[in-house]
């Protein structure tokens, strides 16, 4: 019985070892390919493609199917105005969330990742559940940004071109990084208002329904 399974063995091993030489070539050829030079060539401050591809950044699918910038924000500007969602966030979801962010928070601080004197923005807050949070759990001078604005969490901002100033923030918080459009402008955002030496968490989600 052995010997019979010998072979296949080592025919596996030459496969898998075939496959592992030619990953660093299939990885460059990915990373080559025209769609990626365009994202990555994208210059800061032009946000505006005329038409917009579905795009993957290291497995993680970032909103298909846009036509442009416009409808993109549009719909975002819907969602989050959606009055029952809405009233879930301020009402069911409320106490529940706030728990869960003070929680993380809590977690962060004790990695001295941040700390009560922390200038700390989020991005994509909604109704500002984690601002609340921070605030909570003593990071006073936090504040959240979305397309619609609630204050006095939330002002007003669009994550791909962020309201602030350079080198503002020492701590950045996002749950919605999934949710960009440009994800490379997302960053590049967060790269220009976090001071230097200052913190990004960002929370995503891997392998989940669209949503
Ligand atoms: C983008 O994805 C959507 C659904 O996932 C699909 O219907 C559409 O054809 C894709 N567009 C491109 C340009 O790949
Ligand atoms: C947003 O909502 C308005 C009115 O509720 C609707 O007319 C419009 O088509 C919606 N736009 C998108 C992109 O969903
Ligand atoms: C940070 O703020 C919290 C809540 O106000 C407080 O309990 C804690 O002592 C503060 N920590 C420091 C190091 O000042
Ligand atoms: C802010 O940062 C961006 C990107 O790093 C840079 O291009 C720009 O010149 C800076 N603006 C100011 C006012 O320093």
């Amino acid at each position: 019985m052995k010997t019979s399974t010998q072979p296949k063995l080592v025919t596996f091993k030459y496969v898998f070892l075939s496959l592992l030489l030619t990953l660093p070539i299939l990885l460059l050829v990915l990373r080559l390919q025209p769609q990626n030079l365009r994202w990555t060539a994208a210059a800061p401050g032009n946000i505006r493609p005329p038409t917009v591809p579905n795009i993957t950044t290291r497995g993680i699918r970032i909103r298909p199917g846009y036509t442009s910038y416009e409808v993109y924000i549009q719909r975002q500007v819907n969602k989050t105005l959606n009055p029952r969602l809405r009233q879930v966030w301020i009402t069911r979801d409320w106490d529940r969330k706030i728990q869960v962010f003070s929680q993380f928070f809590q977690h962060l601080k004790r990695r001295s990742l941040l700390s009560n004197d922390s200038k700390s923005l989020c991005i994509g807050a909604r109704v500002g559940q984690e601002v609340e949070a921070l605030r909570r759990v003593g990071v006073s001078d936090s504040v959240g940004i979305d397309l619609v604005p609630y204050p006095p969490l939330v002002v007003k901002g669009d994550f791909h071109n962020q309201p602030f100033g350079n080198d503002t923030f020492d701590f950045e918080f996002s749950n919605v990084f999934d949710h960009a459009l440009l994800p490379d402008k997302f960053v590049a955002e967060i790269e220009r208002t976090l001071k230097p030496r200052g913190i990004c968490v960002l929370h995503v989600a891997v392998c989940e329904a669209d949503g």
